[in-house]
């Protein structure tokens, strides 16, 4: 059985809910994204998805610095730690079209995995 719910509940406005929700949605589309390119070897689509859907450098397109006020302090480090994971894997992944060895980007990518993972398991919106 699972456990009890813990999760602390978090107030964004709704349309910032509704946004944020739409979001998410994209990241795991970006994940399933990243995971086929990285079976077909295509290193450079890997690490494009991962950098510009999920990374730093996605920081911008989502509005993070708006959203991150209604956000406590633990939830926006998640949300940091998520960025700097994916852009992590972005470099793992063009690393691996010159080594030939996926290892390191598999890591990467189980990294990135649990950081959704982290956050999720701690906050709910309300
Ligand atoms: C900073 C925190 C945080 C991170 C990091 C995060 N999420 Fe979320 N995500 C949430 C919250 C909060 C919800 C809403 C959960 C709830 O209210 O039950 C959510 C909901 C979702 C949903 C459901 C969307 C819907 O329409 O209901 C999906 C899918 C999702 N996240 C995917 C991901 C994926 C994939 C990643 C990692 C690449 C990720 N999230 C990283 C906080 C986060």
């Amino acid at each position: 059985m699972l456990p009890p719910d813990a999760r602390v509940p978090v107030q964004f406005p709704p349309p910032m809910r509704a946004h944020t929700l739409a979001n998410m949605r994209d990241h795991l589309a970006a994940l399933a994204e990243i995971q086929q390119a990285l079976a077909d070897g295509r290193w450079d689509a890997a690490a494009d998805t991962a950098e510009r859907r999920l990374g730093m450098s996605s920081l911008h397109d989502h509005g993070a610095h708006e959203v991150a006020r209604f956000m406590p302090p633990a939830m926006q480090a998640a949300g940091t730690a998520m960025h700097r994971s994916a852009s992590r894997l972005a470099v793992a992944a063009r690393d691996a079209g010159a080594t030939g060895d996926l290892r390191s980007a598999q890591a990467a990518l189980a990294g990135l995995t649990q950081t959704c993972v982290a956050c999720h398991a701690g906050f709910r919106l309300e």
